[in-house]
């Protein structure tokens, strides 16, 4: 949750610039690229996974486990249903929050085939006695089950099917080293840039049949936060606005109008952000501010503010993580149109020019 000034909700699901997923986003498996030559951009991890798949293939075996990682809406779902398809495998999905027990876990594993990818989703959110579970299942494609308690208590032992577990996070620090060791295939996803998300806005605008404008396009694509899932969104509600006003192709005066109307700014901040930094400049002067202090302020989670509003600020560099909190940086002042007092300035000064760690 997160009030503005005026006591009005402006966080929440439906931020229109959140890279998690919301109800905006139901036609994503629409829009999601089949093959690996339609997913755009992510070229190391592409060639990678092509080398690892062929091998297998020719081998005649199951992919190794491969884990992503990267923030919300770059793609890690979607790169899923590529590699299940390329295999030729089915693709079971879950989450890690879904699976409660071992017991879970096992019906769901006994039911793989050959060649089957399983995803779990949050995977850094799975429970230590389904981990456990997990780690015989990925190292020796078996299951172990205790049968019966106390000393009467067996171990039974069940063969699976060789099958590739394909995990994702948002968050690679919080997995487990006996886990993370278990994945032959690490894949980490970078933001994309403005060029590659224009390429998906093309697409997507094909796929939904909207026509667009070049330059339309390319307002969107700088505005998305390097995310494709912001960007198909932006599009979705661009749209909304030249059907309104009967345009039959998005033109770039739509597009700048339409994100006006949204309050998406230049860089692609909304609201939420530019309160945030708000807060943080008028609430403490400029100091830095600890984690919870700041997220008691707003009243937001402070995992929320971690994963999905700081890390787009970070890299804007209008914020740093300072030993001694979160701080606002020059360009998060000259942004919202703040002139930095002195002290703010000297509070500033050793860290502006950081990599903001
Ligand atoms: N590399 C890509 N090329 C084209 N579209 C993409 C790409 N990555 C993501 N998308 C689109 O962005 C949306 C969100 O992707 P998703 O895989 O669900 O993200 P994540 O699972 O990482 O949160 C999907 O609709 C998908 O079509
Ligand atoms: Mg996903």
């Amino acid at each position: 949750m997160f009030f503005d000034d005026d006591d009005e909700l402006i966080g929440g699901d439906d931020r229109l610039v959140q890279s998690t997923k919301g109800e905006y986003d139901y036609e994503e498996n629409v829009l999601r690229p089949k093959t690996l030559d339609g997913y755009v951009g992510q070229t190391k991890v592409k060639d990678n996974l092509k080398v690892y798949m062929s091998a297998a293939k020719r081998r005649g075996e199951a992919l190794e486990h491969v884990l992503l990682y990267g923030a919300p809406g770059l793609g890690k779902t979607t790169l899923a249903h590529i590699i299940s398809n390329e295999m030729g495998g089915n693709l079971k999905l879950t989450s890690a929050p879904a699976i409660e027990r071992g017991g879970d876990l096992a019906a769901i594993l006994t039911n793989l085939n050959e060649g089957d990818v399983l995803f779990i989703d949050e995977i850094h959110r799975l429970n230590h006695s389904v981990e456990e579970i997990l780690y015989s299942a990925m190292e020796d494609y078996a299951l172990d089950i205790i049968v019966g308690k106390g000393p009467s208590a067996r171990n039974i032992r069940f063969t699976l099917k060789k099958f590739t577990l394909i995990g994702a996070t948002t968050r690679a620090g919080m997995i487990a080293n006996p886990l993370r060791d278990r994945f032959g295939i690490i894949c980490r996803l970078e933001t994309y840039t403005p060029d590659e998300l224009k390429q998906i806005v093309m697409h997507s605008a094909g796929k939904l049949n909207i026509g667009i404008e070049d330059a339309a396009a390319s307002e969107i694509s700088r505005r998305s936060r390097g995310t494709p899932r912001i960007a198909n969104r932006l599009l979705k509600r661009v749209r909304d606005f030249s059907t309104v006003n009967d345009n039959e192709k998005v033109t770039l005066a739509d597009a700048k109008y339409a994100l006006k109307q949204m309050e998406v700014d230049d860089l692609g901040l909304d609201e939420v952000d530019r309160a945030l930094l708000r807060a943080m400049i008028e609430k403490f002067d400029g100091r830095p501010v600890g984690l919870e202090t700041l997220a008691a302020t707003i009243n937001e989670d402070a995992g929320t503010i971690e994963d999905v509003y700081e890390p787009y600020l970070l890299q804007l560099g209008f914020i740093a993580r300072t030993p001694r909190g979160r701080m606002v940086l020059r360009g998060g002042y000259e942004h919202l149109g703040y002139k930095m007092s002195d002290k703010q300035l000297k509070q500033i000064s050793l860290f502006d020019k950081g990599d903001g760690d």
